[in-house]
């Protein structure tokens, strides 16, 4: 198993937002992390990546704890993350904003086809290339959003973590970023996915977990999600 999520509990002061968490993403997977606002998908990535410390749980990647890994060790153990609030630097250009993912100076690809650079990145989205040379400032939200997870990229993870990639965007570029995630996927990059639009999420993920307040309350394929009205009701339909 690529992540290995065992009993995580995490508080915001004395408020218990993470209860007894417990899942999985195999190897070459893209699991989905759904479930209405609040219950706590994002501090189950926050807590994943070491953002935000859990009371108790594990964390074990590759078959390695991480546990209690400040993020830049997250990040080197081979986890990228993708946060709500796409913090792309305004000021600097878009190749900047994606130089700045690069981890330990490699910047070439050595000649490794596997190996993720700005221009491998630029052919999933050519919009970016075109930009190089202009302030992140000047890029739509969609721009904006895939310069971010382009940045995530640089560093070469095994695991991607995104959150809400789709959110506040135009339909086209919802459409877009879905295509662009499903290719990175393809491209060998686990992809742990929390996601609003319920249709991007079925039609990009193997799995599904569905989180009730706290807790994981299902857990299932995207077909039998698909067959399950009364799940989807229950976790997900307002
Ligand atoms: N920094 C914080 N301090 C205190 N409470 C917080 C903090 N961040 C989130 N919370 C609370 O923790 C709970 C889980 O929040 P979280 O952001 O993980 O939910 P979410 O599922 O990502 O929601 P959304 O769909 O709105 O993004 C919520 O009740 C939220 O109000
Ligand atoms: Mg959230």
């Amino acid at each position: 198993m690529l992540l290995e999520v065992k009993n995580l509990n995490t508080y915001y002061g004395s408020s218990h937002v993470l209860q007894d968490i417990s899942f999985t993403v195999g190897e070459g997977e893209l699991v989905a992390l759904l479930g209405r606002n609040g219950m706590g998908k994002s501090t189950t990535l926050k807590t994943i990546m070491g953002l935000v410390k859990p009371q108790s749980g594990r964390v074990i990647f590759e078959g390695k704890e991480i546990s209690g890994f400040p993020p830049y060790k997250t990040a080197r153990a081979g986890i990228g993350y993708v946060p709500e609030e796409r913090r792309i630097f305004p000021g600097l250009s878009v190749l900047d904003n994606m130089l700045l993912g690069v981890k330990d100076g490699k910047i070439g690809d050595h000649g490794d086809s596997n190996v993720w650079t700005v221009d491998r990145f630029f052919n999933h989205f050519p919009k970016l290339r075109e930009r190089v040379n202009q302030q992140g400032r000047f890029l739509s939200g969609g721009e904006q959003q895939m310069l971010s997870i382009g940045r995530s990229l640089m560093g070469n993870p095994k695991l991607l973590l995104v959150d809400e990639p789709t959110e506040g965007l135009a339909p086209i570029m919802v459409q877009e970023v879905a295509k662009v995630l499903g290719q990175i996927n393809k491209a060998g990059v686990s992809i742990l996915l929390v996601e609003h639009n319920l249709k991007v999420a079925l039609s990009l993920a193997n799995r599904v977990y569905l989180m009730g307040k706290a807790h994981i309350g299902y857990e299932g394929t995207v077909e039998e999600l698909r067959n399950n009205p009364e799940v989807r009701t229950k976790y997900l339909e307002v």
